[in-house]
């Protein structure tokens, strides 16, 4: 169910319910990081293994400094630079934070989300709420609530319109001095590197456990996706039937062989394409096509963050 009534989802939260919250880059599916069973429910809902742990989301700094036992200065200034939005830092956990959300490690994932309604939930629960995308396992991210009601008719859903980045969080951990990229998201490496001088992207390094959110297989439609800077070099090698290309700007060509053209942003606006990556997903899906061939971007700010979104879809 969906709904706009902040008092009702506060009450569920409180019984130890899971709910969908609206964020400003992917809905979540949220629950009362103290209670135990209710953090049981998101794995299980999600059909997550318990192994992938999970964001806490928080209503201030002075609420994160309470689940953490240490924060660096670097991580002092990313904050406050873009907190509330989507950042999420990797720091080590205080005694308030189980091993459940932590997946047994020692540290925690937090960021204060810039929505609202989630914002003004926050305010009114004594508690932070853990919540990872609202998706089942490694299927595409929901960026407004009628996804996630597809996915979870079950649970109850804050009404929070569509989610303006469109894209997850970027997390980033702490490694003495150094601050290590571990996922691509809605804030660029430009615009941290602006903050804290250079970082090390760790995105694509295998021997760490850590962020499933890189693991090679994620946010995936159910049919084929591939990914290219021609896609008509594709269309050329492809047999299915039914096959959509998504494009960034423009169709460059017209075939007779491509049963759906959608555009992701008409004037070449990279915050637009990650506005919409993943509800062009959820469409192209549901217009059962067998093969969905997507027009890699330009590989900087945030084009590098849709490139390996599309790249993991791809992925086998
Ligand atoms: O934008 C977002 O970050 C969204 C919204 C709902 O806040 N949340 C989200 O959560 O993307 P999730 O669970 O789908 O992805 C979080 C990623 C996972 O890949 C998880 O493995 C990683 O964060 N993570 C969580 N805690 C971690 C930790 N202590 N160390 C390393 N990675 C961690
Ligand atoms: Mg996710």
């Amino acid at each position: 169910m969906i709904t706009s009534d902040l008092s009702f989802v506060k009450d569920q939260l409180e019984k130890g319910e899971v709910v969908g919250i609206p964020t400003e880059t992917v809905y979540g599916l949220a629950a009362n990081i103290y209670d135990e069973q209710a953090i049981a429910k998101i794995f299980s809902t999600k059909g997550r293994p318990n192994t992938n742990p999970l964001i806490v989301h928080v209503k201030s700094m002075d609420q994160a400094r309470t689940l953490v036992s240490y924060f660096p200065l670097k991580a002092t200034l990313l904050a406050e630079r873009f907190w509330p939005g989507p950042l999420t830092l990797i720091l080590l956990k205080s005694d308030l934070i189980s091993d459940a959300i932590t997946a047994q490690q020692s540290t925690v994932a937090i960021r204060m989300p810039n929505h609202s309604a989630t914002l003004h939930l926050l305010e009114s629960l004594d508690f932070p709420l853990a919540a990872p995308s609202a998706n089942p396992y490694n299927r595409i991210s929901p960026t407004c609530a009628a996804h996630v009601e597809d996915y979870f008719p079950q649970i109850s859903i804050l009404e929070g319109g569509n989610c303006e980045a469109g894209v997850e969080s970027t997390i980033l951990s702490f490694d003495g001095d150094e601050v290590v990229l571990l996922r691509h998201g809605a804030i660029s490496i430009e615009q941290i590197e602006e903050v804290v001088g250079r970082i090390l992207d760790r995105t694509s390094s295998e021997s760490l456990h850590l962020a499933p959110g890189r693991s090679k297989k994620h946010y995936s439609p159910l049919c084929e996706l591939i990914i290219s800077y021609e896609p008509l070099f594709m269309l050329s090698a492809v047999q299915q039937k039914k096959v959509a290309i998504l494009w960034f700007k423009e169709v460059k060509i017209d075939s007779p062989k491509v049963a759906i053209n959608h555009i992701l942003s008409p004037s070449g606006n990279f915050k637009e394409a990650a506005a919409n990556m993943y509800d062009a997903l959820h469409q192209l899906e549901k217009s059962g096509v067998e093969l969905i061939i997507v027009e890699r971007l330009p590989n900087y700010n945030l084009g590098r963050t849709i490139n390996d979104r599309f790249e993991r879809a791809a992925a086998k």
